[in-house]
């Protein structure tokens, strides 16, 4: 089957289509197409998202995005879907007005093409991202279940015991700032570019981790959430204790950064190896934006040299993402019936479905 994809949660516009074929041992995808505009220079100037000015420009770059990917994929749609089998969009969570952009949009073209429309919740797309290496790639049946997944972005921090398809359970979360987040606030503190986060780990790379030992919240509670406002706060009592000489360094900056970002990975680090004992998992993945951190993976990957780490191309949002989450959603229900009344949900939860 066919499915085509869309995903407006946040500042970026995607589009994509995406073939998957049944086999006995699982599923073979193909991504046919896979397209993104970025807002990110649009947001720039505001040192964050503006939700009016997100939704603006969905409106403007869906058609544009559309006609790309059925360009790239080779599929001519009339006004009678020939080839497509359903139409997969995230409604939620996220900013409202840019979630609504992408449900309105996929509404109508579900009506014209007369094809199913399936209701995607963006967490589970960072869960499928990193079982995506390739344009081609294979989702097995069996043995990466239960799966626990690390999900780290500018609005979630979640540990996720993902039981079977579609079977979710959150084990903890952050009970304030995301990773991300905190990376993007600790950036505008350094005068670094948005958003934060590459930045941050650029500069980090010339810093020594251990110049400045940071708080690291939570890392000994019974647990297993998180909390990265206290060491925010951390970052910026530092910065107001030096001399503008001093923080107008590169190396003291990078000092920051490396310290910060040590401190943020040290955590995530530790509660995952806690989840994994409690949970005893088959695998362990990562996913969302903070996963194309490099020290990230690298201290993940020498905990568990098995987990599954997202292909960079696949960390930040994209709608293949939804389209593979959308594939399960679909292909579990026999008889789908199209979601007349999908409604854009800034809070949603991954939950047992
Ligand atoms: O998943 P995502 O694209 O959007 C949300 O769903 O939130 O995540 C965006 C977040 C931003 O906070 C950004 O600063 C962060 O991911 N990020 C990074 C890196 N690349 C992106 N954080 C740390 N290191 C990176 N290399
Ligand atoms: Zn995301």
């Amino acid at each position: 089957m066919i499915i085509l994809s869309i995903e407006t949660s946040c500042d970026e516009t995607a589009i994509a289509l995406l073939k998957a074929e049944e086999t006995k041992s699982g599923v073979d995808f193909e991504i046919l197409s896979d397209q993104i505009a970025s807002q990110v220079k649009i947001h720039a100037p505001f040192g964050g998202v503006v939700p009016n000015l997100a939704k603006r420009e969905h409106i403007k770059n869906l058609p544009i995005l559309l006609k790309r990917a059925l360009k790239e994929a080779r599929l001519p749609l009339g006004s009678r879907a020939s080839k497509l089998d359903a139409i997969a969009v995230t409604y939620g969570p996220g900013l409202e007005p840019a979630l609504w952009t992408g449900i309105n949009f996929a509404r109508e073209l579900a009506k014209k093409w007369r094809v199913p429309l399936i209701p995607v919740n963006h967490l589970e797309g960072h869960v499928y991202s990193a079982l995506m290496q390739k344009s081609k790639f294979k989702i097995q049946n069996e043995g990466i279940f239960p799966l626990l997944t690390l999900i780290v972005s500018g609005g979630h921090t979640e540990l996720v015991l993902v039981k079977n398809h579609l079977n979710y359970k959150i084990l903890g979360e952050t009970l304030d700032d995301a990773a991300g987040e905190a990376f993007d606030k600790v950036a505008r503190m350094l005068k670094l570019g948005y958003p934060g986060g590459p930045e941050i780990s650029k500069l980090a790379k010339f810093g020594h981790r251990m110049s400045i030992n940071f708080p690291r919240p939570m890392i000994h509670s019974k647990d297993l959430n998180f909390s990265f406002s206290g060491l925010k706060t951390a970052v910026l009592y530092k910065i107001r204790e030096m001399t503008q000489t001093k923080f107008r360094s590169k190396k003291v900056k990078a000092d920051i950064a490396s310290s910060f970002e040590e401190a943020v990975v040290d955590v995530l680090v530790r509660k995952t190896i806690k989840a994994t004992e409690q949970y005893k998992p088959r695998a362990i993945a990562l996913g969302g934006g903070v996963a194309a951190n490099d020290k990230l993976r690298e201290e993940l990957a020498k905990k568990f040299p098995n987990i599954l780490l997202p292909n960079k191309r696949f960390t930040g949002d994209n709608a293949a993402m939804i389209a593979v989450a959308g594939y399960y959603r679909f292909a579990k229900s026999k008889n789908w019936k199209s979601s007349k009344n999908i409604k854009a949900t800034g809070n949603l939860r991954l939950s047992k479905r």
